[in-house]
């Protein structure tokens, strides 16, 4: 794909080789993102960041990405803090906003708006989520993860087991990440869920065609064993018609230490999208856990400012440029080696 002033709506328009040119970029993010030295590559640039859903990591490390890369950034939480409430249209927030803004990135509620929005933007436009649809640059950073954490245990993303738990109805991180690792070879996928919040069709049969084995469970112990990823959701309560019906499900599918040590291989990798739900009726992935080396979730969500950075510095043209004029930090940034 050509990223230069592109928007990034969906992970459909990523191929194998788009995503190593992500990856590599994300690679030469490191230094800036671990704040060993400074760019000013985006200095004069302004981040539209509008997220009209709840969010923290998303919206604040986009925000950071972009800080990082030298540029300014300009946020918009809530709908009722926005002309949105008074009626106007996604087209004329659009039209708008792109004017005050070299780029945008846009979270909101209903599948499709953002790419409704996009088309009306002067300015390339990154979904930071669109309902239960799509969640692109969470699946690059849970996929860029992936690939470091089985890089370390030898092995590449071709081939691997991995088991999706949760809510796979609603959940867009697992909607995206299933169409992104549906480009590799021969996975073996588990999806444990209960039935009523199984992975939609259209997802299973996009794998199956792809020649992926697709097996699906209801039973946490059987499903995780002999896989080498596992990738807990939280239960997208705000999808659900009520409060209620999303109780139901809630805390059925609970991971701990000691689960994990009856049934999974010693190196099986931890992962989700965050927030895990650590309510004591939820509890999808146990505080015990915590001291688990193979617990990647911090992992991902440091990841995260690589993946974005490597976007914004795509998408903006600057690649070959980051490192022009880099300097080293002047202030303590900890330990050498704690930050990623
Ligand atoms: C996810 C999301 O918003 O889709 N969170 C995130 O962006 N890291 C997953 C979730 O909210 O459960």
């Amino acid at each position: 794909m050509k990223f230069s002033g592109s928007h990034i709506l969906t992970v459909d328009q990523f191929t194998r080789e788009d995503i190593d040119t992500v990856f590599a970029v994300a690679d030469q993010m490191r230094p800036y993102a671990e704040r060993r030295r400074i760019t000013r590559v985006l200095e004069g640039a302004i981040l539209g960041n509008m997220f009209f859903e709840p969010s923290t990591r998303t919206r604040v490390s986009f925000g950071c990405a972009f800080n990082l890369l030298g540029g300014e950034v300009r946020e918009t939480t809530e709908v009722r803090a926005s002309a949105i409430a008074k009626g106007e249209s996604f087209y004329d927030t659009a039209r708008v906003l792109s004017g005050y803004s070299d780029i945008i990135v846009m979270r909101h509620q209903i599948e499709g708006s953002v790419a409704e929005f996009a088309d009306a933007s002067r300015k390339p436009v990154i979904n930071g989520g669109d309902g239960a649809n799509e969640h692109p640059s969470q699946a690059l950073l849970d996929l860029y993860t992936i690939r470091s954490e089985m890089e370390s245990k030898g092995k590449p993303i071709d081939n691997l087991r991995i088991a999706l738990i949760g809510d796979l109805r609603y959940g867009r991180a697992v909607h995206s990440l299933c169409k992104l690792l549906g480009l590799f070879d021969n996975l073996y996928m588990t999806l444990i869920s209960p039935s009523e919040l199984a992975l939609p069709e259209e997802y299973t049969d996009a794998l199956r065609a792809q020649g992926h084995t697709v097996r699906i469970s209801d039973n946490l112990h059987n499903g995780i064993q002999g896989a080498d990823i596992l990738y807990c959701t939280r239960t997208q309560e705000e999808r659900f018609p009520t409060p209620e019906e999303a109780n139901r499900y809630r805390g059925l599918f609970r991971l701990n230490q000691a689960i994990y040590t009856e049934h999974c291989e010693p190196n099986t990798v931890i992962m989700h999208p965050l927030p895990r739900d650590s309510r004591t009726e939820a509890s999808e992935l146990d505080n015990d856990l915590n001291d688990n080396p193979n617990l990647a979730i911090f992992r991902q969500t440091d990841n995260g400012l690589l993946i974005r950075m490597a976007l914004f510095a795509l998408i903006l043209d600057v690649v070959d440029r980051v490192h022009d004029s880099a300097r080293d930090v002047g202030w303590y940034t900890g330990p050498p080696g704690q930050l990623l």
